[in-house]
């Protein structure tokens, strides 16, 4: 496959649009420039032409913005939108693999396969069942169409496209060298959960609850504005003994609930590649940096949860020091897609 060129990656958060350059990124990946901008409210995947008029506004004032030149970019896919299996094919050779992905993705993919863009990752072999191990790749070609309008409407260059956990994954092992762990991008509207396993993804699911919904619990219990609740939500967070214990209680039964699914998405995982689960997660995305979260979810799943620094490995000038401290893991599926190299 051809390499790709030095290039911006970006992606749209229903929160944030997030955007990092990086040069070198075979040898000595070193940032260029990165910047953020929030989203317009409720356009995010949104198949009106107006809507993608106003992302890729919004895309435009980032570059403006953060002085951003590289008009190469690499997007990523919103994980809700595609569909991802993780299949094994015993007996098949390696040059039949792409037959038989093709033959098989029919059955896996709930929508008609013409109607798909599809894709697949050789992700090593089991041994024991003589089987490649392939993770199956479907986006539906009006996804992939909106980010391209998007893309012309900032007057930028689509390179390449990819889906958020095949990014965050490739920005963790980057940064961690870390082979067996599980990887949680907790947004504003979703808890995206991926598992990978000797160093490539194998697992992905979106869970849809997010951050926001901590904050409009405390909106709802409290009366509070928008503003108010977010500040709470942002200094107490899980901290057990604040306000007698009231902001704990309102916000651990939605964490719970995230972790319902995540503990469901391990089982999973666990049935379908008789892997051991693995005890390491790396958590991302702004809504990581709530107060007392790592140590909830190591205690409740009996995990090792720490948040995650996507920029281990990656030379970073002190001019972005500063934003990167503050924010730093809320950029790591715009640093796994531009540390994309094919
Ligand atoms: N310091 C903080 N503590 C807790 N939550 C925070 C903090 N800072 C931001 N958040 C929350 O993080 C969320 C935004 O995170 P992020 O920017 O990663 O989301 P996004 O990628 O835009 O959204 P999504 O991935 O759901 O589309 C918001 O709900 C915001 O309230
Ligand atoms: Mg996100």
């Amino acid at each position: 496959m051809a390499k790709l060129p030095d290039h911006v990656g970006v992606d749209f958060g229903t929160y944030s649009v997030k955007a990092v350059e990086l040069k070198n990124i075979a040898s000595s990946p070193q940032l260029v420039n990165l910047g953020s901008q929030l989203t317009p409210k409720g356009v995010v995947n949104s198949e009106e032409k107006q809507d993608q008029k106003k992302l890729g506004e919004a895309l435009k004032l980032l570059y403006s913005n953060s002085r951003m030149k590289n008009s190469n970019v690499v997007m990523a896919l919103p994980e809700f939108s595609v569909f991802t299996r993780f299949l094994e094919f015993p007996g098949v050779k390696p040059e039949e693999i792409k037959g038989a992905v093709h033959h098989e993705a029919k059955q896996y993919i709930p929508i008609p396969i013409q109607d798909v863009q599809m894709s697949y990752i050789t992700i090593g072999f089991n041994e024991q069942k003589n089987a490649p191990r392939v993770l199956l790749v479907a986006a539906p070609k009006k996804i992939v169409q909106i980010y391209m309008n998007i893309a012309k409407y900032a007057n930028l260059d689509l390179i390449a496209i990819e889906t958020e956990s095949v990014a965050i994954g490739r920005a963790m092992y980057r940064a961690t060298r870390r082979k067996n762990c599980v990887v949680l991008d907790l947004g504003a509207k979703s808890t995206d959960m991926s598992i990978m396993l000797d160093g490539a993804l194998v697992f992905s699911q979106s869970i849809s609850i997010g951050s926001d919904s901590l904050t409009q619990a405390i909106m709802n219990k409290f009366n509070f504005d928008y503003n108010r609740a977010e500040q709470f939500k942002r200094n107490y967070g899980l901290a057990p003994n604040i306000l007698e214990g009231r902001i704990y209680s309102i916000l651990s039964p939605i964490v719970e609930s995230i972790m319902i699914e995540v503990r469901r998405g391990v089982e999973f995982y666990k049935n379908k590649t008789m892997s051991i689960a693995p005890v390491e997660y790396l958590l991302n995305g702004d809504g990581a940096l709530l107060p007392g979260l790592a140590e909830y979810v190591s205690k409740t799943l009996g995990v090792n949860a720490q948040i995650a620094n996507p920029w281990l490995n990656i030379r970073v000038d002190s001019k972005f020091k500063d934003i990167i401290l503050k924010t730093g893991a809320s950029f790591s599926v715009a640093v796994g897609l531009a540390l994309k190299d094919e």
